[in-house]
């Protein structure tokens, strides 16, 4: 797993806990549908007022078709059979994203991993200074 943080560093006005949640899900399921020894990448970066949260895995990827399902309430997609889950984790994640005024979206295509960015807000530091305290 690597991280990279863009120039200049992405701060988010955000709650802790919450983001925190919606990142665990985001890195378990890239390293739960991925093959093992398989990098998993996540950078952020400030962009247009808003702090993004890219986690990138070199997985199967998922068809386009489930790709609009993949945030419904419990759906799994045609890769999850065999590990365990019961597909909330996005819904979830998604969920908790827009209730702090950002979003989630993936990208992603067979063969070539998928990718899931998660937006929030950005916050400025120097308004907010102890914001990394
Ligand atoms: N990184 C990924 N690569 C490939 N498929 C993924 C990835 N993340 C999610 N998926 C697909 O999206 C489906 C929904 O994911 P979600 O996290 O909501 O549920 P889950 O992992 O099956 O169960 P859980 O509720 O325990 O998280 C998964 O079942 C899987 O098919
Ligand atoms: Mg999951």
């Amino acid at each position: 797993m690597t991280t990279t943080h863009g120039s200049p560093e992405a701060f988010a006005w955000c709650d802790r806990a919450l983001t925190e949640q919606v990142l665990a899900n985001l890195v378990s399921n890239a390293l739960k549908y991925s093959p093992a020894g398989q990098p998993v990448r996540i950078t952020t970066a400030q962009e247009e007022g808003q702090a993004v949260c890219r986690v990138a895995d070199g997985g199967p990827g998922i068809p386009s078709a489930e790709q609009a399902r993949l945030f419904e309430r419990f759906f799994r997609g045609s890769n999850a059979a065999g590990t365990d889950g019961i597909g909330l984790g996005l819904n979830i994640a998604r969920h908790l994203a827009r209730i702090q005024q950002g979003d989630l979206e993936v990208r992603s295509a067979p063969g070539e991993g998928s990718v899931f960015i998660l937006r929030l807000p950005a916050a400025n530091q120097e308004e907010w200074p102890d914001v990394t305290a």
